[in-house]
Protein backbone atom coordinates (compact mmCIF):
# COMPACT_ATOMS: atom_id res chain seq x y z
CA UNK A 1 0.00 0.00 0.00
CA UNK A 2 2.30 3.04 -1.31
CA UNK A 3 0.77 5.54 -3.40
CA UNK A 4 1.89 8.29 -6.12
CA UNK A 5 0.14 11.16 -4.65
CA UNK A 6 0.77 15.68 -4.83
CA UNK A 7 -0.49 17.69 -2.08
CA UNK A 8 -1.06 21.05 -3.71
CA UNK A 9 -2.07 24.84 -2.46
CA UNK A 10 -1.33 24.32 1.21
CA UNK A 11 -2.02 27.40 3.18
CA UNK A 12 0.58 26.10 5.24
CA UNK A 13 2.78 23.24 4.80
CA UNK A 14 3.83 22.38 8.19
CA UNK A 15 6.73 20.32 7.58
CA UNK A 16 8.04 20.08 10.82
CA UNK A 17 11.24 19.69 9.69
CA UNK A 18 14.27 17.20 11.38
CA UNK A 19 15.50 14.01 11.43
CA UNK A 20 15.78 14.24 15.38
CA UNK A 21 14.09 14.78 18.44
CA UNK A 22 13.92 18.74 18.86
CA UNK A 23 15.29 20.06 22.28
CA UNK A 24 14.01 23.23 24.24
CA UNK A 25 13.69 26.42 21.78
CA UNK A 26 13.94 24.48 18.64
CA UNK A 27 10.33 23.05 19.66
CA UNK A 28 8.71 26.06 18.36
CA UNK A 29 10.21 25.83 14.83
CA UNK A 30 7.57 24.05 12.82
CA UNK A 31 9.47 25.49 9.44
CA UNK A 32 6.15 26.29 7.75
CA UNK A 33 6.27 26.53 3.58
CA UNK A 34 3.32 29.37 2.42
CA UNK A 35 0.89 28.23 -0.35
CA UNK A 36 3.35 24.68 -0.22
CA UNK A 37 2.98 21.10 -2.13
CA UNK A 38 4.06 17.90 -1.36
CA UNK A 39 5.06 14.87 -3.66
CA UNK A 40 5.01 11.44 -2.39
CA UNK A 41 6.58 8.70 -5.00
CA UNK A 42 5.70 4.91 -4.05
CA UNK A 43 4.79 6.20 -0.23
CA UNK A 44 7.93 8.33 0.18
CA UNK A 45 8.00 12.22 0.04
CA UNK A 46 10.26 13.61 -2.77
CA UNK A 47 9.23 16.81 -3.31
CA UNK A 48 8.79 19.92 -0.34
CA UNK A 49 8.36 22.76 -1.63
CA UNK A 50 6.42 26.21 -2.43
CA UNK A 51 3.74 25.03 -4.81
CA UNK A 52 4.37 26.90 -7.95
CA UNK A 53 7.90 25.44 -7.38
CA UNK A 54 7.17 21.89 -7.36
CA UNK A 55 4.49 22.18 -10.06
CA UNK A 56 7.47 24.37 -12.43
CA UNK A 57 9.51 21.06 -11.85
CA UNK A 58 7.07 18.49 -13.32
CA UNK A 59 3.84 19.90 -14.45
CA UNK A 60 0.96 18.60 -13.41
CA UNK A 61 -0.16 17.16 -16.62
CA UNK A 62 2.88 15.41 -16.04
CA UNK A 63 1.85 14.16 -12.32
CA UNK A 64 -1.13 12.24 -14.24
CA UNK A 65 0.65 11.09 -16.94
CA UNK A 66 2.64 9.59 -14.67
CA UNK A 67 -0.70 7.93 -12.55
CA UNK A 68 -0.45 10.68 -9.73
CA UNK A 69 -3.54 11.74 -7.78
CA UNK A 70 -3.79 15.21 -6.78
CA UNK A 71 -5.53 16.23 -4.09
CA UNK A 72 -5.58 20.38 -3.83
CA UNK A 73 -5.76 21.28 -0.41
CA UNK A 74 -7.53 24.92 -1.53
CA UNK A 75 -6.00 26.84 0.89
CA UNK A 76 -5.85 25.05 4.47
CA UNK A 77 -3.23 23.37 6.18
CA UNK A 78 -1.23 19.97 5.54
CA UNK A 79 0.69 18.87 8.40
CA UNK A 80 2.73 15.81 9.37
CA UNK A 81 0.32 12.71 10.37
CA UNK A 82 0.58 12.55 14.12
CA UNK A 83 2.50 9.81 15.80
CA UNK A 84 1.25 8.48 19.11
CA UNK A 85 4.41 7.22 20.26
CA UNK A 86 2.47 6.01 23.96
CA UNK A 87 -0.36 3.44 23.90
CA UNK A 88 -2.29 0.27 25.20
CA UNK A 89 -4.21 0.05 23.14
CA UNK A 90 -4.74 -4.04 22.80
CA UNK A 91 -7.04 -4.74 25.31
CA UNK A 92 -10.03 -6.52 26.34
CA UNK A 93 -12.80 -5.96 28.28
CA UNK A 94 -13.66 -2.03 30.07
CA UNK A 95 -13.30 -0.62 33.43
CA UNK A 96 -16.41 1.53 33.27
CA UNK A 97 -17.96 0.28 36.79
CA UNK A 98 -13.63 1.34 37.77
CA UNK A 99 -13.97 4.52 36.00
CA UNK A 100 -17.60 5.36 38.33
CA UNK A 101 -15.57 4.71 41.58
CA UNK A 102 -12.50 6.94 40.86
CA UNK A 103 -15.38 9.74 40.51
CA UNK A 104 -16.23 8.66 43.90
CA UNK A 105 -13.26 9.38 45.47
CA UNK A 106 -11.58 5.71 45.03
CA UNK A 107 -7.41 6.28 44.05
CA UNK A 108 -6.29 4.39 40.67
CA UNK A 109 -3.85 2.64 42.97
CA UNK A 110 -6.28 1.16 45.62
CA UNK A 111 -8.57 -0.45 43.33
CA UNK A 112 -5.66 -2.27 41.83
CA UNK A 113 -4.33 -3.08 45.84
CA UNK A 114 -7.52 -4.45 45.52
CA UNK A 115 -7.82 -6.91 42.54
CA UNK A 116 -9.32 -4.17 40.40
CA UNK A 117 -7.19 -1.55 37.80
CA UNK A 118 -4.58 -3.73 35.52
CA UNK A 119 -5.60 -7.08 37.03
CA UNK A 120 -9.34 -6.58 36.35
CA UNK A 121 -7.95 -6.14 32.42
CA UNK A 122 -5.46 -9.00 32.75
CA UNK A 123 -8.11 -11.24 33.37
CA UNK A 124 -10.10 -10.50 30.73
CA UNK A 125 -7.36 -10.00 27.93
CA UNK A 126 -6.23 -13.54 29.17
CA UNK A 127 -9.58 -14.78 28.52
CA UNK A 128 -9.89 -13.25 25.32
CA UNK A 129 -9.34 -15.15 21.46
CA UNK A 130 -6.36 -13.28 19.66
CA UNK A 131 -9.21 -12.07 16.69
CA UNK A 132 -11.23 -10.60 19.27
CA UNK A 133 -8.28 -8.08 20.27
CA UNK A 134 -7.50 -7.72 16.72
CA UNK A 135 -10.53 -7.10 16.09
CA UNK A 136 -11.03 -4.35 18.60
CA UNK A 137 -7.77 -3.32 17.71
CA UNK A 138 -9.06 -2.72 14.26
CA UNK A 139 -12.05 -0.36 15.30
CA UNK A 140 -9.65 1.70 17.81
CA UNK A 141 -6.61 2.22 14.52
CA UNK A 142 -10.04 3.48 12.96
CA UNK A 143 -10.80 6.13 15.16
CA UNK A 144 -6.99 7.15 15.92
CA UNK A 145 -7.38 7.69 12.31
CA UNK A 146 -9.73 9.85 12.46
CA UNK A 147 -7.54 12.15 14.95
CA UNK A 148 -4.84 12.21 11.88
CA UNK A 149 -2.71 9.49 13.39
CA UNK A 150 -0.66 7.80 11.17
CA UNK A 151 1.49 5.92 13.51
CA UNK A 152 0.90 4.89 16.94
CA UNK A 153 2.98 2.66 19.92
CA UNK A 154 1.09 -0.67 21.59
CA UNK A 155 2.19 -2.22 24.48
CA UNK A 156 1.73 -5.92 25.67
CA UNK A 157 1.32 -6.41 29.14
CA UNK A 158 -1.99 -7.30 30.25
CA UNK A 159 -1.05 -11.15 30.06
CA UNK A 160 1.28 -10.73 32.85
CA UNK A 161 1.92 -14.53 31.82
CA UNK A 162 3.79 -15.60 28.87
CA UNK A 163 0.81 -16.92 26.48
CA UNK A 164 -1.00 -13.76 27.08
CA UNK A 165 1.82 -11.66 26.98
CA UNK A 166 2.60 -13.49 23.15
CA UNK A 167 -0.98 -13.15 22.28
CA UNK A 168 -0.82 -9.74 22.59
CA UNK A 169 2.39 -8.85 20.88
CA UNK A 170 1.06 -11.23 17.99
CA UNK A 171 -2.20 -9.84 17.82
CA UNK A 172 0.18 -5.93 17.15
CA UNK A 173 1.76 -8.10 14.38
CA UNK A 174 -1.36 -9.37 12.82
CA UNK A 175 -2.77 -5.50 13.25
CA UNK A 176 0.13 -4.02 11.63
CA UNK A 177 -0.51 -6.55 8.46
CA UNK A 178 -3.96 -5.62 8.52
CA UNK A 179 -4.67 -1.82 9.38
CA UNK A 180 -2.11 1.42 7.39
CA UNK A 181 -1.37 2.65 10.52
CA UNK A 182 2.51 1.50 11.17
CA UNK A 183 2.20 -0.10 14.78
CA UNK A 184 5.33 -0.33 17.23
CA UNK A 185 5.43 -2.31 19.39
CA UNK A 186 6.42 -2.53 23.17
CA UNK A 187 7.06 -5.26 25.09
CA UNK A 188 5.76 -4.56 28.65
CA UNK A 189 5.43 -8.07 30.52
CA UNK A 190 6.57 -5.88 33.84
CA UNK A 191 3.54 -4.15 33.75
CA UNK A 192 2.10 -4.93 37.03
CA UNK A 193 3.43 -7.96 39.33
CA UNK A 194 0.94 -10.97 38.76
CA UNK A 195 -1.52 -11.74 41.48
CA UNK A 196 0.19 -15.24 41.52
CA UNK A 197 3.32 -13.30 42.36
CA UNK A 198 2.38 -10.99 44.92
CA UNK A 199 5.50 -10.12 46.92
CA UNK A 200 7.78 -12.18 44.90
CA UNK A 201 8.46 -9.00 41.99
CA UNK A 202 12.23 -9.85 41.67
CA UNK A 203 11.00 -13.73 41.01
CA UNK A 204 8.51 -12.18 38.63
CA UNK A 205 11.00 -10.40 36.92
CA UNK A 206 13.13 -13.62 36.38
CA UNK A 207 10.45 -15.24 34.82
CA UNK A 208 9.90 -12.56 32.36
CA UNK A 209 13.24 -12.18 31.69
CA UNK A 210 13.90 -16.14 31.23
CA UNK A 211 10.56 -17.47 30.49
CA UNK A 212 8.99 -14.75 28.49
CA UNK A 213 11.83 -12.12 27.21
CA UNK A 214 13.84 -14.74 24.69
CA UNK A 215 10.63 -15.93 22.79
CA UNK A 216 9.63 -11.69 22.09
CA UNK A 217 13.16 -11.48 20.55
CA UNK A 218 13.79 -14.41 18.38
CA UNK A 219 10.08 -13.86 17.11
CA UNK A 220 11.25 -10.56 16.39
CA UNK A 221 7.84 -9.66 18.29
CA UNK A 222 8.41 -6.15 19.70
CA UNK A 223 11.00 -3.11 19.21
CA UNK A 224 11.04 -1.53 22.54
CA UNK A 225 10.69 -3.41 26.23
CA UNK A 226 8.91 -1.20 29.33
CA UNK A 227 8.09 -1.40 32.71
CA UNK A 228 6.02 0.65 35.26
CA UNK A 229 8.91 1.95 37.56
CA UNK A 230 6.42 2.78 40.66
CA UNK A 231 6.24 2.40 44.36
CA UNK A 232 4.38 -0.74 45.09
CA UNK A 233 5.01 -1.85 41.93
CA UNK A 234 8.90 -1.94 40.69
CA UNK A 235 11.64 -0.69 42.04
CA UNK A 236 14.27 1.27 40.47
CA UNK A 237 16.75 -1.43 40.98
CA UNK A 238 14.29 -4.16 39.23
CA UNK A 239 13.79 -1.80 36.42
CA UNK A 240 17.29 -1.62 36.07
CA UNK A 241 18.06 -5.18 35.82
CA UNK A 242 15.30 -6.06 33.64
CA UNK A 243 15.72 -2.85 30.73
CA UNK A 244 19.76 -3.83 30.93
CA UNK A 245 18.51 -7.16 30.34
CA UNK A 246 16.23 -6.15 27.23
CA UNK A 247 18.78 -3.69 26.10
CA UNK A 248 21.33 -6.66 25.77
CA UNK A 249 19.14 -8.78 23.94
CA UNK A 250 18.36 -6.06 21.53
CA UNK A 251 15.36 -4.02 22.75
CA UNK A 252 15.42 -0.60 22.64
CA UNK A 253 14.19 1.09 26.12
CA UNK A 254 10.99 2.78 27.68
CA UNK A 255 10.01 3.45 31.47
CA UNK A 256 6.70 4.61 32.58
CA UNK A 257 8.60 6.75 35.14
CA UNK A 258 7.62 8.53 38.09
CA UNK A 259 4.06 8.89 37.20
CA UNK A 260 2.42 8.32 40.56
CA UNK A 261 5.15 9.58 43.32
CA UNK A 262 8.56 10.47 42.89
CA UNK A 263 11.16 7.42 42.35
CA UNK A 264 13.74 8.19 40.55
CA UNK A 265 12.56 6.37 37.30
CA UNK A 266 13.56 9.68 35.21
CA UNK A 267 17.16 9.60 36.29
CA UNK A 268 16.82 5.86 35.41
CA UNK A 269 16.22 6.22 31.85
CA UNK A 270 18.77 8.78 31.47
CA UNK A 271 21.83 6.66 33.18
CA UNK A 272 20.57 3.43 31.10
CA UNK A 273 20.14 5.36 27.82
CA UNK A 274 16.25 4.65 27.68
CA UNK A 275 14.64 6.41 24.26
CA UNK A 276 12.02 7.57 26.39
CA UNK A 277 10.80 8.47 29.96
CA UNK A 278 6.90 8.28 29.95
CA UNK A 279 4.56 10.10 32.33
CA UNK A 280 7.13 11.57 34.69
CA UNK A 281 4.22 13.89 36.65
CA UNK A 282 6.69 13.55 39.63
CA UNK A 283 9.88 13.91 38.27
CA UNK A 284 12.63 15.60 39.97
CA UNK A 285 14.66 18.53 38.88
CA UNK A 286 17.72 16.29 38.75
CA UNK A 287 15.45 13.55 36.90
CA UNK A 288 14.68 16.13 34.58
CA UNK A 289 17.96 17.93 33.76
CA UNK A 290 19.36 14.51 33.07
CA UNK A 291 16.80 13.12 30.53
CA UNK A 292 17.34 16.66 28.91
CA UNK A 293 21.10 16.02 28.78
CA UNK A 294 20.91 12.36 27.51
CA UNK A 295 18.86 13.82 25.52
CA UNK A 296 16.46 11.07 26.55
CA UNK A 297 12.36 11.81 25.01
CA UNK A 298 9.87 13.04 27.87
CA UNK A 299 7.37 11.51 26.58
CA UNK A 300 4.09 13.10 28.75
CA UNK A 301 0.54 11.69 29.10
CA UNK A 302 -1.74 15.05 29.95
CA UNK A 303 -5.29 13.00 29.48
CA UNK A 304 -3.53 10.37 32.40
CA UNK A 305 -3.18 13.42 34.45
CA UNK A 306 -6.55 14.52 33.36
CA UNK A 307 -8.52 11.58 33.61
CA UNK A 308 -6.94 10.86 37.20
CA UNK A 309 -7.63 14.38 38.56
CA UNK A 310 -4.01 14.31 39.47
CA UNK A 311 -1.09 17.46 38.62
CA UNK A 312 0.33 17.46 34.88
CA UNK A 313 3.50 17.11 34.38
CA UNK A 314 5.94 19.95 34.35
CA UNK A 315 5.92 20.72 30.85
CA UNK A 316 6.90 23.57 30.41
CA UNK A 317 9.53 23.61 33.19
CA UNK A 318 10.79 21.01 30.81
CA UNK A 319 11.10 22.75 27.90
CA UNK A 320 12.95 25.59 29.35
CA UNK A 321 15.25 23.05 30.61
CA UNK A 322 16.21 21.63 27.36
CA UNK A 323 14.30 18.69 27.44
CA UNK A 324 12.51 17.12 24.09
CA UNK A 325 9.24 16.62 24.59
CA UNK A 326 6.78 14.09 23.38
CA UNK A 327 2.96 14.25 23.69
CA UNK A 328 1.01 10.83 23.38
CA UNK A 329 -2.98 9.69 24.82
CA UNK A 330 -1.72 7.00 26.51
CA UNK A 331 -5.07 5.01 25.51
CA UNK A 332 -5.83 2.55 27.88
CA UNK A 333 -9.05 0.48 30.19
CA UNK A 334 -8.14 2.10 33.01
CA UNK A 335 -6.36 5.38 33.69
CA UNK A 336 -6.99 6.87 30.25
CA UNK A 337 -9.71 5.52 28.25
CA UNK A 338 -9.41 8.29 25.22
CA UNK A 339 -7.45 8.00 21.90
CA UNK A 340 -8.57 11.61 21.96
CA UNK A 341 -5.66 13.73 20.12
CA UNK A 342 -7.83 17.06 20.02
CA UNK A 343 -8.43 16.60 23.71
CA UNK A 344 -4.59 16.33 24.08
CA UNK A 345 -4.04 19.52 22.56
CA UNK A 346 -6.52 21.12 24.63
CA UNK A 347 -4.80 19.80 27.64
CA UNK A 348 -1.33 20.90 26.74
CA UNK A 349 -1.59 23.98 25.43
CA UNK A 350 -4.39 25.31 27.92
CA UNK A 351 -2.90 23.69 31.06
CA UNK A 352 0.33 22.94 30.66
CA UNK A 353 1.48 26.11 29.33
CA UNK A 354 3.17 24.12 26.36
CA UNK A 355 2.69 26.44 22.67
CA UNK A 356 0.77 25.56 20.28
CA UNK A 357 3.80 24.80 18.29
CA UNK A 358 5.38 22.85 20.61
CA UNK A 359 2.57 20.59 21.09
CA UNK A 360 2.65 20.26 17.29
CA UNK A 361 6.27 19.40 17.90
CA UNK A 362 5.42 17.00 20.80
CA UNK A 363 3.12 14.80 18.33
CA UNK A 364 4.94 15.20 15.36
CA UNK A 365 8.96 14.90 15.07
CA UNK A 366 9.33 14.25 18.80
CA UNK A 367 6.35 11.45 18.75
CA UNK A 368 8.79 9.90 16.19
CA UNK A 369 11.77 10.28 18.13
CA UNK A 370 9.94 8.85 21.03
CA UNK A 371 9.68 5.65 18.47
CA UNK A 372 13.33 6.00 17.64
CA UNK A 373 11.64 6.90 14.15
CA UNK A 374 12.59 10.42 13.63
CA UNK A 375 14.91 9.75 10.68
CA UNK A 376 11.95 7.98 9.18
CA UNK A 377 8.55 9.35 10.36
CA UNK A 378 7.09 12.54 11.98
CA UNK A 379 8.08 15.45 9.25
CA UNK A 380 7.69 16.50 5.99
CA UNK A 381 11.01 16.15 4.86
CA UNK A 382 12.24 14.37 1.25
CA UNK A 383 12.67 10.94 1.89
CA UNK A 384 10.74 10.54 4.83
CA UNK A 385 7.47 8.33 4.65
CA UNK A 386 4.54 10.24 2.62
CA UNK A 387 2.33 10.61 5.56
CA UNK A 388 0.34 13.82 5.95
CA UNK A 389 -2.86 15.16 7.50
CA UNK A 390 -5.17 18.11 5.14
CA UNK A 391 -7.02 20.47 8.13
CA UNK A 392 -10.39 21.54 7.45
CA UNK A 393 -8.89 25.23 8.31
CA UNK A 394 -6.49 27.52 7.19
CA UNK A 395 -4.25 27.75 10.08
CA UNK A 396 -2.64 24.91 12.07
CA UNK A 397 -3.79 27.02 15.25
CA UNK A 398 -7.14 25.55 14.81
CA UNK A 399 -5.80 22.41 15.75
CA UNK A 400 -6.27 23.91 19.71
CA UNK A 401 -8.48 26.59 19.08
CA UNK A 402 -11.17 24.34 17.60
CA UNK A 403 -11.58 22.92 21.40
CA UNK A 404 -12.06 19.16 21.31
CA UNK A 405 -13.14 18.58 17.78
CA UNK A 406 -10.72 17.11 15.34
CA UNK A 407 -10.07 19.18 12.69
CA UNK A 408 -8.73 16.54 10.57
CA UNK A 409 -10.12 16.37 7.29
CA UNK A 410 -8.05 13.94 5.20
CA UNK A 411 -5.21 11.34 6.06
CA UNK A 412 -2.70 10.41 4.13
CA UNK A 413 -0.66 7.14 4.93
CA UNK A 414 2.34 6.65 2.45
CA UNK A 415 1.30 8.28 0.03
CA UNK A 416 -2.95 6.80 -0.01
CA UNK A 417 -5.50 8.69 1.17
CA UNK A 418 -7.34 6.59 4.05
CA UNK A 419 -9.51 8.93 5.60
CA UNK A 420 -11.86 11.78 3.72
CA UNK A 421 -14.53 13.73 6.42
CA UNK A 422 -16.63 13.97 4.09
CA UNK A 423 -19.06 15.85 6.73
CA UNK A 424 -22.94 14.39 7.26
CA UNK A 425 -25.27 13.63 4.78
CA UNK A 426 -26.59 16.05 2.31
CA UNK A 427 -30.00 16.51 4.20
CA UNK A 428 -31.55 18.17 1.48
CA UNK A 429 -31.54 15.20 -0.71
CA UNK A 430 -33.39 13.53 2.14
CA UNK A 431 -36.08 15.86 3.12
O1 LIG B 1 0.20 4.29 31.55
N1 LIG B 1 0.69 3.11 34.69
C1 LIG B 1 0.50 2.03 34.20
N2 LIG B 1 -0.07 1.76 33.05
C2 LIG B 1 -1.04 2.52 32.37
C3 LIG B 1 -2.41 2.24 32.85
C4 LIG B 1 -2.84 0.88 32.54
C5 LIG B 1 -4.22 0.56 33.03
O2 LIG B 1 -4.72 1.17 34.01
O3 LIG B 1 -4.80 -0.33 32.44
C6 LIG B 1 -0.69 3.98 32.33
O4 LIG B 1 -1.25 4.83 33.02
FE1 LIG C 1 1.06 3.94 29.89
Amino acid sequence: MSGNLVIKNASQLVTCSSFKAKQGKEMSDLHIIEDGALVIEEGIITAVGKTEDVLAVSHEADFYSRGFEIIDAQANAVLPGFVDSHTHFVFAGYRDEEFSWRLLGHSYMDIMKKGGGIFNTVRATRSAAKEELIETGLKRLDSMVSFGVTTVEGKSGYGLDRTTEIKQLEAMKELNNRHPVDIVSTFMGAHAVPQEYTGKEDAYIDYIIERVMPEVTDRNLAEFCDIFCEKNVFSVPQSRRLLLKAKKNGLKIKIHADEIVPLGGAELAAAIGAVSADHLLHASDKGISDIAEAGVVATLLPGTAFSLKEPYARGRYMIDMNCAVALATDLNPGSCFSESIPLLFALATLYMNISIEEAITGLTINGAAALDLADTAGSLDVGKTGDAIILEYPSYKFIPYHIGVSTVEKVIKKGTLIFDNVGPLNYKKIF
